[in-house]
């Protein structure tokens, strides 16, 4: 099948998905504690259940990663890698900010991405070297050049009542720096916020897979700049990412070096993507 295929594919998907998930929204949920503070919810799980059935049927060769269930390792061939509720705690508190997300990864390197906001309509969209679209229209990043100028977002790591790795050393050497920083509480969108413009740059550690491999891709084929905090190719298991507009890029990644050489924190490699 055609990328352009199945990127329409991916979007159905995401489409219906979006709307069970809009149908359960306010009501109130089955919660389950995975942690302390990360939650699962019965929307959750039914949307999953629906995109790994569908996208199996899209395409039976490929394997699927996706968040609340069994998953595959980085393999060659195709995997499909999905959150199918990317904002859970906000979702379980009715505060309408979340989303779909379904990449689909050929030998490692994603080559199609899809974001489906289902509270705005808003579907973000990329397929490997052919530019990243909002519902169908070119999008790009900012060109602010001054990182006092940016707005950022970021987002904190469930373990954060424990860990040293808090994430608050850089939210406050960012927001004594920047205009001004926001989280979201959907990383997935974070990063299609920042294609589309919205926001000059976005850091965070601790992620998943499923949490970025939609929203790098998105991000690079809107022309932004994509690393690891201590910059090279972005890694999708290494937990942490820095996603910018490329002009405050280097201004946002020597912050973040300075404070891995001088904080005293534990090793990045402790956020490093686990399967269960
Ligand atoms: C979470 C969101 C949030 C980020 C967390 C993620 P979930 O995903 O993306 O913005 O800060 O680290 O785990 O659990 O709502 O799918
Ligand atoms: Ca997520
Ligand atoms: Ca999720």
């Amino acid at each position: 099948m055609r990328d352009e295929e199945l990127l329409q594919h991916a979007i159905k998907a995401a489409q219906e998905a979006g709307l069970l998930l809009m149908e359960r929204l306010g009501h109130e949920h089955k919660v389950e504690h995975k942690g302390v503070v990360d939650l699962v919810t019965e929307a959750d799980k039914a949307s999953e259940r629906f995109l790994v059935e569908r996208l199996h049927a899209v395409l039976p060769e490929a394997t699927i990663l996706a968040e609340e269930g069994s998953g595959t390792d980085r393999a060659k061939g195709l995997r499909w890698i999905v959150d199918p509720l990317d904002g859970t705690t906000n979702y379980a508190h009715g505060y309408p900010v979340f989303s779909v997300s379904i990449a689909l990864e050929q030998d490692g390197a994603v080559v199609l991405g899809v974001v489906l906001d289902p509270t705005r309509n808003e579907c973000f969209t990329a397929i490997g070297g052919k530019g990243a679209f909002l519902n169908g229209q070119p999008i790009h990043v900012s060109s602010t050049e001054d990182l006092g100028a940016a707005l950022l977002v970021t987002g904190f790591p469930y373990d954060v009542r424990t860990t040293e790795r808090d994430n608050l050393t850089q939210f406050r050497r960012f927001l004594k720096t920047a205009q001004g920083i926001r989280r979201g509480g959907s990383a997935a969108l974070d990063l299609c916020y920042v294609a589309a413009g919205r926001f000059d740059g976005f850091w965070e550690e601790s992620l998943s897979p499923w949490d970025m491999a939609a929203g790098v891709l998105i991000v690079q084929e809107s022309k932004g700049r994509v690393t690891g905090y201590l910059g090279g190719a972005p890694d999708i298991e290494s937990g942490h990412i820095l996603a910018t507009n490329g002009r405050i890029h280097e201004a946002m990644q020597a912050i973040l070096v300075e404070i891995e050489k001088e904080a005293g924190l534990p090793s990045l490699e402790m956020r490093r993507f686990k399967k269960k």
